[in-house]
């Protein structure tokens, strides 16, 4: 076994450095046996992260990406926003697939429960902003401002709340949803989702901070990117909640103490999904070369992710506010036909970016996992990450599947 598995410690954050799908799901599932709990700290299902174990794709939104480890206790915390029957819909696939999941689940009972018109009121509220600006957020329309929005209006109902009768309380907002957003309320359907959910999740419901600090150790699973923050990201075009390894260790209910050590992801080159800035956005044949060769096509939404080249100004904030002890860069094998890789290194005084070229490798990288066996110019280029962050790129991503990684001691 790599001794850099143990060197991690007993509190590992795993954060993606970027706009997310950073590749977080991969290495999540690939360190979850070294830690006794899986922990999913906020966020909802606007996230999607991909596993890939012996050929088989599978996509979590709620569900740590632990899960697909037997008998691992898994944590959803009190920073998420939870869509019932997403939830469901994911144990009930993991069911088939022979995986047992609720008896070794802890969900907080202070997460807000997501409900279904806060998708429609997220449509209402995108249509008004692209009415106003001439464009909207590119929001996943998972529902997730909304439920963020209640929560800090301290109206949002949660999990605590899951078996209780929500019917006044629900016909009561229907009122005013409508007023607001032209919105309306299925009460009933919202009310049988409730019901199907206490019945499945009602011994899942307890208290995270205490389940993880039982535990011998826990690796906490980022979701979004760190420039998707609400704070420190490229605001407005955010997400909502806390996407950095402080929002992660909040949602948690965890203190800064408890991190030994923090895993920032980045592609090898740099992906965005929905509307704003993107510095170093590669257009026409570059940037299909890269969405084809990468399939960045989005894991909730299906929609073309916006493709360019790495950025390192961004990598060296994303480790400024993570305090990143180590890269997972995900994804090199995507590079494997580039002549030339252009790296973004700063701005110049026209708000362009500036680029340095380095050589590409031009032959297969997929699947290699020893470092010294990449060629050449592919250990440049990672040098060439490690030189100007100051931190190891300790885990190489060469293809999606579970195996496809170097590891570096
Ligand atoms: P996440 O949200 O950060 O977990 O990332 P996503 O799952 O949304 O997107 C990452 C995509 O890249 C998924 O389709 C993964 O299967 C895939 N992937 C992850 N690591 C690698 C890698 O090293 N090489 C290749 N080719 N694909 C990868
Ligand atoms: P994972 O965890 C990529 C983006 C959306 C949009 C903005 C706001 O898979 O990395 P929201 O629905 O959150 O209100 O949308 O944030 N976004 C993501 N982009 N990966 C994600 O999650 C994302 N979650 C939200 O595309 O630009
Ligand atoms: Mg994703």
């Amino acid at each position: 076994m790599h001794t850099v598995f143990t060197s991690l410690g007993k509190g590992c954050a795993v954060i993606g450095a970027q706009w997310g799908d950073e590749g977080k799901g991969k290495v999540i599932d690939l360190l979850a046996e070294h830690f006794a709990v899986i922990a999913r700290a906020s966020g909802g299902a606007n996230a999607g992260h991909t596993i890939v174990v012996k050929g088989v794709k599978r996509v979590f939104h709620l569900l740590p990406s632990g899960c697909l480890h037997e008998g691992k206790p898994v944590v959803l915390g009190a920073g998420m926003v939870i869509h019932l029957p997403t939830l469901l819909e994911e144990i009930a696939a993991l069911k088939e697939a022979g995986i047992e999941v609720v008896s070794r689940m802890t969900i907080s009972s202070s997460a807000h429960i997501l409900f279904d018109y806060y998708k429609e009121i997220d449509a209402v509220l995108e249509a008004r902003r692209s009415k106003v600006k001439g464009e909207g957020i590119g929001t996943t329309k998972r529902g997730i401002g909304p439920a963020y929005m209640e929560k800090a209006a301290r109206s949002g109902i949660r999990m605590e709340h899951l078996a209780d009768d929500l019917r006044a309380e629900l016909t009561t907002r229907a009122e005013s949803v409508q007023e607001l957003y032209g919105v309306t309320i299925d009460v009933e359907g919202e009310l049988s989702h409730l019901r199907e959910a206490a019945d499945v999740l009602k011994g899942c419901i307890g208290d995270p901070p205490t389940k993880i600090r039982q535990a011998a150790s826990v690796l906490i699973e980022g979701a979004q990117g760190t420039l998707l923050d609400i704070d420190h990201g490229t605001y407005p075009y955010v997400t909502s909640s806390a996407t950095t390894a402080a929002g992660a260790l909040q949602g948690l209910g965890l203190p800064p103490s408890i991190l030994t050590s923090c895993i920032g992801v980045a592609k090898a080159y740099c992906t965005r999904v929905g509307a704003g800035a993107f510095l170093t956005e590669a257009e026409g044949e570059t940037a299909e070369r890269l969405r084809k060769r990468g399939g960045e096509y989005g894991a909730t939404t299906g929609r073309p992710r916006r493709c360019g080249w790495l950025h390192v100004p961004d990598l060296q904030r994303a480790a400024l506010l993570n305090g990143f002890t180590h890269w997972n860069i995900t994804k090199l094998d995507v590079l494997d036909e580039e002549k030339v890789i252009h790296v973004g290194v700063g701005i110049d005084g026209a708000g362009r970016p500036i680029y340095q070229q380095l050589p590409g490798w031009r032959t297969s990288t997929q699947g290699i996992t020893v470092f010294d066996k990449l060629p050449k110019a592919a250990q440049e280029f990672i040098r060439f990450i490690e030189e100007k962050t100051s931190i190891p790129a300790t885990f190489i991503g060469t293809g999606p599947g579970r195996e496809e990684m170097i590891v570096r001691e």
